[in-house]
């Protein structure tokens, strides 16, 4: 399940951050996180399995919108559909919102049908 983000998960959430191509660098990873605790309108988000924290989002939140800036997932938990459970449940929490991805996460979140709750006829 998706869960918010607090100072006791920092390790972990740093941990997983790292995996972001854009967060290799260890300052700026401390200053990303930073900026989730401190930026009112930067919501961090963890997966918990079980007891296990495997997966984290990021996410910049506008009016009715929210731009999904990191995502990622522990390596030995991928391919099994906890990228795509992590925005599913975002979007469920946030049901009137609208979610975009950024550069950086656009290749995988395009996979992920973020209008997939439309109630589009089938297409042909
Ligand atoms: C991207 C990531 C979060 C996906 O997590 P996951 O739990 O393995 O994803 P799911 O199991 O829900 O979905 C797997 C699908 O996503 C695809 N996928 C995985 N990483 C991808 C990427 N970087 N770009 C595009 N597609 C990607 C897989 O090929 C697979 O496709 P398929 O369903 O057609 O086989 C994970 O690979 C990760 O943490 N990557 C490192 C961080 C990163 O690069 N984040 C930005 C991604 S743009």
């Amino acid at each position: 399940m998706l869960i918010r983000y607090k100072k006791s998960f920092e390790k972990i959430a740093m941990g997983l951050l790292s995996f972001m191509p854009t967060e290799k660098d260890l300052k700026k990873l401390q200053q990303t996180i930073k900026q989730y605790e401190s930026e009112e309108d930067q919501k961090l988000f963890l997966w918990r399995q079980e007891e296990d924290i495997i997966g984290l989002l990021g996410v910049k939140f506008a009016d009715r919108s929210g731009e999904i800036q990191h995502i990622s997932v522990n390596p030995s938990h991928r391919q099994q559909g906890i990228g795509k459970a992590m925005v599913k449940s975002l979007k469920e929490l946030y049901p009137e919102h609208q979610f975009i991805a950024n550069e950086y996460t656009a290749a995988f979140i395009n996979k992920c049908d973020l209008d997939d709750d439309r109630t589009d006829e089938a297409p042909l």
